[in-house]
């Protein structure tokens, strides 16, 4: 009789199909680029499930709040990414998760978390609602005996850089954002995701260890102004927009509340200097250095250009 070694059987990545960071649609193609075999949870059949197929993943559709999706999900799996967009039942589809991988028994368990997370304690917390069902997850998964790796990443240049950013650079030239004038060190989730990729390539030296995971530099928001200037080879300023009007701003784009709540608290953090942060967790792990703010810039260059310009 011959057994499947774990190296052998799929890894689960969960929230594969990405939106914001993408974390687990990277994960996905990086460790089918290292020949790992991927087992991609997604949330419906679409174009991006397609594509998980196309790029040779094994595609499961399932919700991570529901029993047999996760068990379909985890059966048969050797290690699992666990990650999920920002969302109120966060710590519920951390639980449920982690439930069905004890039950089927897993040699690794890698959980995304937030970096504000090692700020926290059982007498320290902040107002955010995801900032405290990450920490009560980090809790619950402590509880459960799995074989856990936390990733704790600081603000991802996808979104407060970019996806939040984006329009106010390219119509008016300026990086218009309520992040006060504290220091920050945003970091790219493809970055993110390498580390992961890694973990979970030969998860055994990770067990039990948190990694906090930071950008390239720590600086403020007129020096990223400046680093937007030099990328786009434009005039870029910084524009620290009251937080009422940004967060009304987004409620009319129809931003859910949870969200909002959560960026609101991350502004403000910001705005106190919670995220000037430096660590080297991330080459130690990967041996690459950050992705730097210039070179994520240079990359998205298409999106914080107007259309005139860029023909
Ligand atoms: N953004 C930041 O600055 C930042 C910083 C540090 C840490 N993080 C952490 O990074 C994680 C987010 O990672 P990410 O940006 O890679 O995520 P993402 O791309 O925003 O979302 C990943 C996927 O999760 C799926 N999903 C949501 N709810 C689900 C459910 N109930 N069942 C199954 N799938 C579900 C979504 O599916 P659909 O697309 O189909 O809805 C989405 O494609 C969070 O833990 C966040 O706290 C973020």
């Amino acid at each position: 009789m011959t057994t499947t070694s774990a190296n052998e059987k799929p890894i689960l990545v969960t929230g594969a199909a990405g939106d914001l960071g993408a974390i687990g649609r990277n994960v996905t193609e990086m460790l089918l680029a290292k020949g790992r075999k991927v087992r991609a949870l997604v949330r419906r059949e679409d174009e991006r499930a397609e594509g998980l197929r196309r790029l040779g993943a094994e595609v499961v559709q399932g919700d991570l709040t529901d029993l047999q999706s996760m068990h379909r999900a985890i059966e048969g799996v050797s290690r699992i990414y666990f990650g999920m967009s920002v969302s109120p039942s966060y710590l519920e589809a951390t639980v449920n998760t982690a439930a069905v991988a004890r039950h089927h028994g897993v040699e690794a368990f890698v959980n995304m978390s937030q970096m504000t997370v090692t700020q926290m304690s059982i007498s320290e917390t902040t107002d955010s609602p995801q900032h405290k069902l990450h920490w009560l997850a980090e809790q619950a998964l402590a509880w459960s005996g799995l074989p856990v790796v936390t990733v704790r990443p600081t603000v991802f240049l996808e979104g407060f850089f970019l996806r939040l950013a984006a329009a106010g650079v390219k119509q008016r030239d300026e990086l218009a954002v309520p992040l006060g004038a504290g220091k920050t060190s945003p970091i790219s989730a493809v970055d993110v995701a390498r580390a992961v990729s890694v973990i979970l390539d030969d998860p055994a030296p990770h067990i039990g260890k948190v990694y906090n995971l930071t950008g390239y530099e720590s600086a403020d928001l007129e020096h990223y102004a400046r680093v937007f200037s030099e990328a786009l080879g434009r005039k870029i300023s910084y524009r620290n927009v009251p937080l009422d009007a940004w967060v009304e701003a987004l409620r009319g784009l129809g931003v859910p509340d949870h969200l909002v709540s959560h960026l609101s608290v991350m502004s403000k953090l910001h705005a106190e200097g919670r995220y000037d942060r430096m660590t080297d967790d991330l080459i130690r792990l990967t041996g690459q250095a950050p992705t730097s703010v210039h070179d994520f810039v240079k990359l998205h260059a298409a999106e914080f250009t107007p259309r005139e310009a860029a023909a």
